[in-house]
């Protein structure tokens, strides 16, 4: 139906005829002459009606907002003055012979144009929010990421495999969306949170080297970051060790932003432990484009007058500084508006001190309430850890660790990006390495597994596994990018009396793991290599390099933060005749 798309005629193509198909952005009549925007999701042309032509001027008076056009015509030079230099189109337009009305559109809720729309509205009209360029952009971004991965993963020798998308429970710490099965009254399979123990069954069975582009569902609370199906790269080998398999996902990582975004991104990337960067940046996904960093101060505040700072400190808690160059400008409702920031994490307050001379260990030099209940010795720690100057200010957070650090950690970032302390780095990939194997979880009073329960513990601290969980490190490792995890893996178990031994460590009994997961340890039995693999956020690297502030931005059709599609409505009731056939009854909440 056309010879060219709307984004594609230069001067090149002066004095040749072409036909375009495409929306009616916008009209506009210029002393008997017609101009429409004529746009698709390659760009914009402009084509030109004149009275003329009669049957295509008659045609173009009744064009409305989006309308379906098709026209054809000369190619010719805009007059000189008129060239719009934001068009890839903008030197030429489109003289029209024919027009034609392929589709008419009713009156729009708003333009394609608008750009300050609220989300609601966006995403209630999906269609026409995603026909607005920025989404296009978005969009397209997306195709070329996943060409880009799967270019890369296919020179490697990956296979690309599907895996079941009605299955049991994969655990990833998230709870399970279960569809009720017709056939076996009361049954349910579980949709995957993750591919993870079909990918380990296909190394079992020797596939060697495995990727797959795939969804994963989880019933999550969720943000900006998080939608309840989502999309991962999975990856799974056979036969390498954690850090060849750390160099070939970071060479991927590498060629993906290179060949979809044309950006480069350092070699090697840089790595730390999870303990350092806790201890650094109080964060497991550190943005390490700013450069502000915590500093422990615990012992040095043991024997303080200051409660808020003893108490935690002798009782398991920690006491950590944040240091902000030039931080003593800030003004008494600044520190409020942060001191209510950190609540948000749960912190009970933030204390702080303004350095007018650090050579005075007093209320002279140090300007904060808390100074005349710290000793100078504590002062003078707290000074000379943080390398404080005149004119800075110093934050403190006091308490359990987890508390301490999302506060602090999260206050790091955004101090960092509101006042400017950002290294001169656009992209700041980092690997986070040595994790814990497990973490406690004071609610169920038992330990649970940091990553998920088939990552391998690190081979020195096997012998601790039952006597010492707390002190297992894991061979897992995450990649964060600008503080956002991007992807996590590990190597993985391979020996089944170690599963077993895991399962033990975390609480489940013999008889529950066969009925979990008999499947997997069965399979462990029969030749399994060692393998590992990893699995990368598509959605976030996607809204990442499209800049976008959610991954909404970058799915087509999302679900809301409160996990309803407003396009569709679901979820939705259904009907009594298919809960019959379900054999379901619906138990109304109590509210
Ligand atoms: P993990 O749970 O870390 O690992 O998930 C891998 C990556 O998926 C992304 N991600 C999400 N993105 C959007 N919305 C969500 N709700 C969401 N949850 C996770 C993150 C994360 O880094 N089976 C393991 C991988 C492995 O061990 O190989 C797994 O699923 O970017
Ligand atoms: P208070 O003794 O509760 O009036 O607190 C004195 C100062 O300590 C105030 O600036 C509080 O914001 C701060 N503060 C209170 N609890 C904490 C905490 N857990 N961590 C850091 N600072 C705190």
């Amino acid at each position: 139906m056309r010879t060219h798309t709307c984004g594609e005629l230069t001067l090149q193509h002066e004095n040749t005829t072409a036909t375009l198909c495409g929306w009616a952005r916008r009209r506009r009549d210029h002393g008997g002459v017609i101009f429409i925007d004529l746009a698709d999701r390659t760009g914009i042309t402009q084509i030109v009606i004149d009275p003329a032509t009669p049957d295509a001027f008659r045609t173009a008076e009744t064009v409305r907002n989006e309308y379906v056009l098709r026209a054809t015509g000369r190619v010719r030079r805009r007059p000189p003055g008129s060239e719009n230099p934001n068009l890839s189109t903008g030197d030429i337009e489109l003289s029209v012979d024919t027009l034609e009305i392929l589709n008419t559109a009713a009156p729009l809720p708003f333009s394609i144009e608008e750009e300050h729309l609220t989300e609601s509205v966006r995403l209630t009209h999906r269609v026409l929010d995603l026909r607005r360029p920025a989404m296009q952009r978005n969009l397209l971004l997306r195709t070329q990421i996943t060409r880009a991965f799967r270019r890369f993963l296919d020179a490697h020798g990956f296979l690309d495999l599907e895996t079941p998308m009605l299955t049991k429970s994969t655990p990833e710490g998230a709870r399970d969306y279960l569809v009720p099965s017709r056939l076996y009254p009361g049954h349910f399979y579980a949709l995957p949170q993750s591919p993870q123990l079909f990918k380990q069954l296909l190394m079992i069975a020797g596939y060697d080297r495995y990727y797959q582009i795939v969804r994963c569902f989880r019933d999550e609370d969720l943000r900006a970051d998080r939608q309840p199906e989502f999309t991962q790269v999975d990856i799974e080998t056979s036969f390498l060790t954690r850090d060849e398999i750390i160099a070939l996902m970071e060479a991927l990582i590498r060629a993906v932003f290179a060949e979809a975004a044309g950006v480069t991104l350092p070699d090697p990337f840089p790595r730390l432990t999870y303990h350092e960067a806790m201890r650094r940046f109080g964060s497991d996904k550190p943005d390490l484009r700013v450069s502000l960093e915590l500093t422990d101060i615990t012992d040095a505040v043991r024997d303080v007058a200051f409660k808020v700072f003893s108490d935690p400190a002798n009782s398991g808690g920690i006491v950590v500084a944040l240091r902000l160059p030039g931080g003593s400008a800030l003004t008494r409702s600044e520190i409020d508006a942060y001191t209510q920031f950190v609540a948000t994490y749960g912190a009970k307050g933030l204390a702080y001190l303004k350095v007018n001379d650090p050579t005075q260990l007093n209320e002279q030099g140090l300007q904060s309430p808390i100074v005349k209940n710290l000793h100078s010795q504590a002062l003078h720690a707290i000074l000379t850890r943080t390398g404080a100057q005149k004119g800075d200010l110093i934050f403190f957070g006091a308490g359990v660790p987890k508390i301490v650090y999302d506060s602090l950690g999260a206050l790091r970032v955004k101090l960092g990006h509101e006042k400017g302390h950002l290294r001169d780095l656009e992209w700041a990939p980092v690997w986070i390495v040595d994790f814990p194997m497990f973490e406690y979880d004071p609610d169920e009073k038992r330990w649970v597994a940091c990553h998920h329960p088939f990552t391998s513990p690190c081979p020195e601290d096997l012998d601790r596994l039952t006597t010492d969980p707390g002190s297992v490190r894991a061979l897992a490792y995450d990649l964060a990018l600008n503080g956002w995890e991007i992807g996590g893996g590990s190597i993985r178990i391979h020996q089944p009396e170690i599963q077993q031994t895991v399962f033990s460590a975390l609480g489940i009994s013999e008889a529950e793991a066969r009925e979990k997961f008999g499947f997997l340890l069965d399979a462990l039995r029969y030749g399994a290599p060692p393998h590992g693999g990893i699995a990368f956020g598509l959605d976030r690297i996607v809204a990442l390099l499209a800049k976008a502030d959610s991954i909404r931005d970058v799915i087509a059709f999302p679900k809301t933060q409160r996990a309803q599609c407003l396009l569709t409505h679901a979820p939705t009731e259904v009907s009594e005749q298919q809960l019959k056939e379900l054999h379901l009854r619906v138990r109304t909440p109590t509210l």
